[in-house]
């Protein structure tokens, strides 16, 4: 029983993938202080190496999921199936099925347990709905317009996301604006973060490298691609050393290519495994700037305020250019070197931490889900 004696909203918080975990991890802290949820994490298994995963857990005090799908990696379509097939099984089960399901971000294992839970007409909220690139062979952005299409809650960190989601015909009552819940768990690890060895780990002096990701299938997946990205980092490391924490897909890649060899070669590239999560934010924190593919870095630069060039067309996160440190910088050699040099001779622009990305969106989140459900009971249309 919840407060009052009403009966605890039951929900089920499902995560999959390593950029799930830290926006998860404050909705389940906001559930449990409010007194008023269940909240129940469910864990497809998409990531699950240590590194891209458990440590995660360890690092943003996530509680052991009470479900692990255990699907693994796959192509789309097997992996986004067999999500769902899991799901269903679950939440047929005699007992389990819950008053809500959250899903977060927008990878496969988001759109998958959004679609078995609405099948079931079971209430789903979305949180970091209405981002969109406009890239439509980003797997991505599949992933965010269905999942938002079949969504009843749907939470946003930018003013962005209403324009899209309403341009898409979602009813307006539906979207909430309530920040960035990967803020929230940026914020809350503070004590932690300054206190990593990391720097020292890497031998490291604060300002004196750049870091790199990559992970986008449109940067790693072709040789022609990969070479530009390797072109750059190539000229990067004339400048300044780089660090470079490797996503698996990165390293398959990279070998399946025949690239390898080429990076092998570079004197000021340090090739790391993927960081647990304390570890990478203090190396962003402490870097000259970020060279990056990633979603989620493009927002934690911002908040950390440290230059982040982003080695893609488009950004589905437009608050970070607008306001934040972020470029939209492309491939193209000549593109990004103008705007590491912009970096190295200080006349980077200015910038600010974009609105509500304060460290409380999930306890946002939490309010006004438990509004809704004391309004209008657990029977909540889908
Ligand atoms: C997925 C998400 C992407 C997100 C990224 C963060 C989709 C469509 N993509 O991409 O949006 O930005 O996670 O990392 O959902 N692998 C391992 N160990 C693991 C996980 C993956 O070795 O724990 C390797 C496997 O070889 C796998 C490959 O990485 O085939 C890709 O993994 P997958 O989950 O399919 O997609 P990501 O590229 O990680």
């Amino acid at each position: 029983m919840g407060l009052y004696g009403r009966k605890k909203i039951k929900a089920l918080i499902v995560v999959g993938a390593r950029p799930n975990f830290m926006k998860a991890a404050p909705i389940i802290r906001a559930m449990k202080a409010s007194g008023a949820f269940l909240p129940i994490l469910a864990h497809t298994g998409q990531h699950y190496d240590y590194n891209m995963s458990k440590s995660f857990f360890e690092a943003l005090g996530l509680p052991k999921p009470r479900l692990y799908l255990g699907v693994g990696s796959g192509p789309h379509g097997q992996q986004t199936a067999k999500v769902i097939l899991a799901m269903e099984n679950h939440l047929l089960q005699k007992n389990s099925r819950p008053d809500l399901v959250i899903v977060v971000g927008d990878v496969n294992s988001t759109l998958a347990a959004a679609l078995a839970a609405r099948k079931l007409n079971i209430p789903v909220a979305h949180v970091e709905a209405g981002l969109r690139s406009f890239d439509e062979t980003m797997p991505e952005e599949v992933n965010r317009r269905l999942t938002d299409q079949i969504s009843k809650f749907l939470f946003i960190t930018e003013e962005s996301a209403r324009k899209n989601l309403l341009r898409e015909g979602i009813d307006a009552k539906k979207i909430h604006f309530v920040g960035n819940t990967m803020i929230d768990s940026l914020y809350r690890n503070l004590p932690q973060i300054k206190a990593s060895c990391i720097l020292d780990k890497l031998n490291l002096a604060s300002q004196s490298y750049a870091v790199l990701t990559l992970h986008r299938p449109s940067n790693v997946d072709n040789y022609e691609n990969f070479n530009k990205i390797l072109k750059i980092v190539e000229y990067t490391e004339r400048k300044l050393q780089v660090i470079f924490p490797m996503h698996p897909r990165t390293l398959k890649q990279l070998d399946s290519l025949g690239l390898n060899g080429r990076l092998k070669k570079l004197k000021h590239v340090v090739v790391t495994k993927p960081l647990g999560y304390n570890d990478f934010i203090k190396l962003v924190s402490s870097a000259r700037f970020i060279l990056t593919d990633s979603g989620g870095i493009q927002e934690e630069a911002t908040v950390l305020k440290v230059p982040c060039i982003t080695l893609r067309e488009n950004t589905e996160r437009p608050v970070t250019v607008e306001v934040g440190t972020n470029v939209v910088a492309g491939t193209n050699l000549a593109n990004i070197a103008k705007n590491i040099n912009k970096v190295l001779s200080g006349t980077a622009k200015k910038s600010n931490i974009p609105k509500y990305w304060d460290g409380k969106a999930a306890e946002r989140i939490v309010k006004i889900l438990q509004n809704h459900y004391e309004t209008f009971g657990s029977n909540t249309y889908v």
